[in-house]
């Protein structure tokens, strides 16, 4: 794995380029956007560099309709960014507020600040990527704010600036996360796959919605550096990606929910292997992965799949809804296509 020598300047170099005068523009009073949250199909794990958050591989995704984030920015007369989430304030120095403040310093002009009040429809970090949906959500509210009117792989680049899996969170449906070659990242951008699946659900199982204790950017630089195991990711990725969107694109359920499901413990297995192990499944993860393999056994046609946190999102289709709901009863379904 190449780690390519690129400095946090030469990010806001590559930032001011896209933005070009636009970043000079007058602010409009007020602006808010709405992004889903999203789940891999197929993961990404693993930096190739760390400024850009550039993949090692691509990844393709299932936006989760409507559990997302919804921001509203308007511009104040303040030192620094004011920042809410769920309608409380966040301190300047929690990890949320410098992310976000860092991202907007470095996409505004000099001294602009904003208020930024950010709902989560989903458990802020429990491994259901609300760093996603907040960072596309972001974007795009900045965009509207600033009057940018940028084309969507720029905003999915800039999205990608805040969170990897942010890049993919621009839209409803299944997106592709193209690896791209480029030291700035030009081309690691991501776009809406055409291919649509009404009768797919999306099942979330939830574990626990306490924050996770190590965070992707710390489990995946830990992954590369120590687990035996990660040596053979790119390649199954890889091969993932292109299994699960030819299984979109025919519409072939088992292939891609199938594909899904080895594609997250495989990348579980890499992190199990990593050393100090990064294992971010809970007892009751393991107690329902088995239930879920116990009914596929029986003939449900019931797949899983995991970030990094202990919650589960169960893959199924609409005719098999009730015996999912049946058997289990905590279950929230998703509609993507809805
Ligand atoms: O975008 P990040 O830095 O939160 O990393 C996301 C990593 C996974 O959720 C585990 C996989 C993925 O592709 O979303």
């Amino acid at each position: 794995m190449s780690q390519t020598p690129t400095s946090i300047l030469s990010v806001d170099q590559w930032v001011d380029d896209v933005l070009g005068n636009a970043k000079f523009n007058s602010p409009a009073a007020h602006a808010s956007a709405y992004a889903p949250s999203n789940i891999a199909l197929s993961k990404y794990w693993g930096k190739r560099e760390v400024n850009f958050n550039l993949p090692v591989t691509g990844s393709v995704s299932i936006s989760l309709a409507e559990h997302g984030t919804k921001t509203g920015l308007s511009v104040v007369d303040a030192p620094q960014h004011d920042i809410t989430l769920n309608g409380e304030e966040v301190d300047a120095s929690q990890s949320f507020a410098i992310k976000l403040s860092q991202w907007l310093d470095r996409v505004l002009p000099n001294n602009l600040k904003l208020r930024v009040d950010t709902y989560n429809t989903v458990p802020t970090a429990a491994g259901l990527a609300s760093s996603a949906s907040g960072f596309a959500a972001l974007t795009l509210a900045t965009n509207s704010l600033m009057g940018w009117q940028l084309p969507e792989h720029k905003l999915s680049a800039l999205a990608r600036l805040g969170s990897g899996s942010a890049s993919r969170s621009l839209w409803h449906g299944f997106v592709k996360w193209q690896a791209g070659e480029q030291p700035n990242g030009s081309d690691s951008v991501a776009f809406l796959l055409k291919h649509q699946w009404p009768q797919l659900r999306v099942g979330l199982l939830t574990v626990s919605s306490q924050k996770k204790a190590v965070s992707s950017r710390e489990g995946m630089a830990r992954t590369i550096a120590t687990s035996a195991l990660y040596k053979q990711w790119p390649e199954q990725a890889n091969s993932d990606l292109t299994v699960i969107e030819t299984a979109i694109e025919a519409g072939d359920f088992e292939t891609m929910a199938g594909t899904a499901e080895n594609n997250a413990m495989s990348m579980h297995a890499t992190m199990a292997a990593a050393w100090p192990p990064l294992v971010y499944w809970q007892p009751d993860s393991l107690t329902q992965m088995h239930k879920v393999w116990q009914l596929r056994e029986q003939g449900l046609p019931l797949y899983l799949t995991m970030d990094a946190g202990p919650n589960l999102k169960l893959l199924f289709e609409a005719k098999h809804q009730s015996d999912v709901e049946v058997a289990f009863p905590e279950v929230q379904v998703i509609t993507p296509f809805g």
